[in-house]
C-alpha cells in the first residue's frame, strides 16, 4: 500500500483549512450526484458523527447487529471528501454502497456539492458543545496523525477558537447547518440530547427517516450504541486502521463519551477567555 504521509500542514480550500488529502477531493466533489433516498450525516469533527452513523446504520438494518458487523463504519456509512492515497475513496466507496445509502461529511457549507442541496437531500446534522468538541479535537489531533501537529492544548485552543482547525470554524458550521434547517429537510440534533436520553433521540430519527421498529427493536439499539458497546466493538472503534495513522496508545478514538468533560482540561483562564470570546460569536443564535 502507498505510504500515507503523516503530519502534513493543512491546505485552504475556498478559506476553509483540510486535510491535504481531503482538499484534493473537493473539486471532484463538485460533480457528485446523489441519489434520491441517501441521507447525509453531517457534523463538525468529534461531535456525534460515529455514534449517529451507528444508529441509523442498525436502524438501516432492522436493528440485526450481525449485519452490523459486516464492515467498518467508514465503509457502511462512506465518508464523502475522504482520500488518501491507496485506498478507496469516499466517491470510490459510495459507488459500492447499496442504497438506500448512509452518507458522513463534516463539510461546512461553502464547500458541500450543490447538488445535495438542489435535490433536497435529508441531513441529519448533530451539535455538540463547543468545549467538549474543542478537548475531543485535540486528542484526536495527537492520535490521527494525518493531521499536523497540535502543540500545546492551550495553542490548539486558540486556533481552534479562530477557525484554524480542519474544517474551520465550530461556530460557523453550527450556524450555517441551522440556518438551513430552517429551508431544507435537515433533522438538528445535539449529542448531550442524545446522551440524556437516547430513546427520545432514536425515536426522532425513526421518524424523520420514515420508519417504524418495534419497542424492543429500538432498544436494542439504545443499548448497541452505548459508548461502552461501540468501544468494544472493532466495527466502531476505528481499531481497524493502522496504527501508523491512528495511534490509540497516545489516545483511544473512543475516548470518554461524556458531557461537559471539558472541566477536566480548561484552566479557569482558557474558560473566561473562551466564553467571552463564545458570546461575541454565537450573540443571537440560539440553536434548538
Ligand atoms: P470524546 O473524545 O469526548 O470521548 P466523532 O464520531 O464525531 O468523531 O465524535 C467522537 C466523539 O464522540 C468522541 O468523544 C467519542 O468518544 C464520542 N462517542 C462516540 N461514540 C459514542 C457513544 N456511543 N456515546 C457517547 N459518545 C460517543
Amino acid at each position: 500500500m502507498e505510504q500515507i504521509q503523516i503530519r502534513q500542514p493543512e491546505e485552504y480550500v475556498k478559506g476553509i483549512p483540510l486535510i491535504k488529502f481531503f482538499a484534493e477531493a473537493i473539486g471532484p466533489l463538485e460533480s457528485f450526484q446523489p441519489l434520491p433516498d441517501d441521507l447525509l450525516i453531517s457534523t463538525y469533527p468529534k461531535s456525534g458523527t460515529t455514534w449517529v452513523s451507528q444508529i441509523l446504520d442498525m436502524i438501516y438494518q432492522g436493528g440485526d447487529l450481525e449485519k452490523c458487523h459486516r464492515a467498518p463504519i467508514f465503509i457502511r456509512v462512506p465518508f464523502l471528501e475522504f482520500k488518501a492515497p491507496g485506498i478507496p475513496s469516499g466517491l470510490e466507496t459510495l459507488k459500492e454502497t447499496p442504497a438506500p445509502r448512509l452518507i458522513k461529511t463534516h463539510l461546512p457549507l461553502t464547500l458541500l456539492p450543490q447538488s445535495l442541496l438542489d435535490k433536497k437531500i435529508k441531513v441529519i446534522y448533530v451539535a455538540r458543545n463547543a468545549k467538549d468538541v474543542a478537548v475531543s479535537y485535540y486528542h484526536f489531533y495527537c492520535m490521527a496523525k494525518v493531521h499536523p501537529d497540535p502543540g500545546t492544548w492551550d495553542s490548539f485552543l486558540e486556533k481552534f477558537m479562530a477557525g484554524k482547525v480542519c474544517y474551520g470554524s465550530w461556530y460557523q458550521h453550527v450556524q450555517e447547518w441551522w440556518k438551513l434547517s430552517h429551508t431544507h429537510p435537515v433533522l438538528y440534533l445535539f449529542y448531550e440530547d442524545i446522551k440524556e436520553n437516547p430513546k427520545r433521540e432514536v425515536q426522532k430519527i425513526l421518524e424523520f427517516v420514515g420508519r417504524s421498529l418495534p419497542e424492543e427493536i429500538v432498544d436494542r439499539i439504545v443499548q448497541h450504541t452505548s459508548f461502552e458497546e461501540m468501544k468494544k466493538n472493532p466495527m466502531t472503534n476505528y481499531t481497524t486502521i493502522p496504527h501508523d495513522i491512528m495511534d490509540h496508545d497516545i489516545s483511544p478514538f473512543m475516548r470518554k463519551g461524556k458531557v461537559g468533560d471539558w472541566k477536566t482540561t480548561f484552566t479557569v483562564a482558557q474558560n473566561e477567555c473562551f466564553d467571552a470570546d463564545y458570546a461575541k460569536k454565537m450573540a443571537g443564535w440560539d440553536l434548538g
